[in-house]
């Protein structure tokens, strides 16, 4: 979605790291029953960042949209941007 009137924002995309337990903090942890590759990983990561990006694009539009398509469409705005941030903990919740 794009607005006429508003100049586009451009959010630059943030690699989201997953820091790395501590030693204590791991013993007594539950193990994974498989290992997971690198590569996943870093797609899943990836995906957290798009998906906390769009969340981002589309509060910022909620916020700032004016007019009759900011009136049509403010409270939509609100809801995806809320609903694009669940995406993201869903996703993160995965990686431990
Ligand atoms: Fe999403």
């Amino acid at each position: 979605m794009s607005h006429p009137d508003k100049p586009k924002v451009q959010i630059p995309q943030v690699k989201f790291e997953v820091p790395e337990m501590n030693k204590e903090a791991q013993k007594g942890a539950p193990q994974p029953a498989t290992e997971v590759s690198a590569e996943l990983k870093e797609m899943m990561q990836q995906a957290i960042s798009m998906e906390m990006q769009v969340s981002i694009q589309y509060m910022w539009q909620h916020v700032t949209w004016t007019g009759i398509k900011g009136y049509a469409f403010h409270d939509a705005l609100k809801d995806v941007a809320i609903e694009e941030m669940k995406h993201a903990e869903r996703i993160a919740e995965r990686l431990f």
